[in-house]
């Protein structure tokens, strides 16, 4: 058996939609009621942390002028084969999302699925949204969900396995309290012919109470931010529950 160890989101990016597919339909469900409004006027967008383009696409496909960020090369890659695929223009730009900038102002940035919690160090939260302000119109809107303290105690301590022809991976993670960091393992089990390969992936992400993403918005120019718990557009995820994740709407101010 051969070991490596790749940097993250590369075979993650790989199999994402195949493993994470069980996230799909909350995030629809979430997106379509809370952003319902929103969307009938927008005419623009960007995904920012886009993974492999899921919902970029599916927002091109509303008729909004897309565009889509992400770190991984990888992601990207996915994100512009999908766009391709599904035959809409979606703009891939590989880019941090501490630093983006995008060729236009938008009307609505989207940031799903936790990867607002990637960014490495506490201050970070307090750039993206300093970025998502610049790249959006005055009165447009930043609509992001994060993984809260609850969950990362509860959940990110256990052991997850998934198996599928040629592929099984485990992952398994912890939560540092006192540092507000948690951290997941991905080990892939991957047949090559005859052989298995393992190669592991590391993810991080930070914690953040809502007064620190509440305070690095306002300094940004959001108003009207609104918080809510992710359960109502979960179904029956045995593996979610109350205050395990939060969904945020900000409005940038019309003075910006
Ligand atoms: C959990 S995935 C979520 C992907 C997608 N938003 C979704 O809903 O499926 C986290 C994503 O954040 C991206 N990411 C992590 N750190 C980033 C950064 N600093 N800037 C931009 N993207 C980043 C990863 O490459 C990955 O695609």
């Amino acid at each position: 058996m051969t070991k490596s160890a790749v940097p993250p989101y590369t075979l993650l990016a790989e199999h994402y939609d195949d493993v994470f597919v069980f996230a799909n339909p909350w995030r629809e469900n979430a997106r379509e009621r809370i952003l319902a409004r929103i969307l009938t006027r927008a005419a623009s967008c960007c995904d920012l942390a886009c993974g492999t383009g899921s919902t970029a696409v599916e927002l091109a496909k509303r008729g909004l002028k897309v565009y889509a960020v992400d770190l991984s090369p990888t992601m990207c890659d996915k994100a512009r084969a999908k766009a391709a695929r599904e035959t809409v223009d979606v703009t891939v730009i590989e880019a941090d999302m501490r630093r983006f900038r995008l060729p236009e102002k938008v009307d609505l940035i989207t940031c799903e699925f936790d990867a607002l919690n990637h960014v490495p160090r506490k201050p970070d939260l307090s750039l993206v949204a300093r970025c998502a302000a610049r790249a959006l119109k005055p009165g447009g809107h930043f609509y992001f969900d994060v993984n809260t303290r609850l969950a990362f105690e509860e959940v990110w301590p256990m052991t997850w396995f998934v198996e599928r022809p040629g592929l099984a991976l485990v992952m398994h993670g912890d939560f540092d309290p006192r540092a507000g960091r948690a951290w997941t393992t991905a080990e892939f089990f991957i047949q090559n012919g005859g052989l298995w390969e393992r190669h592991s992936e590391r993810v991080e992400e930070v914690c953040w109470s809502p007064a620190e993403i509440s305070q690095a918005l306002s300094a940004a120019g959001f108003e009207g931010i609104k918080c809510r718990d992710a359960v109502p557009f979960f179904g029956s995820d045995a593996l979610v529950r109350r205050g395990h994740r939060s969904i945020y709407l900000a409005r940038l101010g019309l003075g910006r």
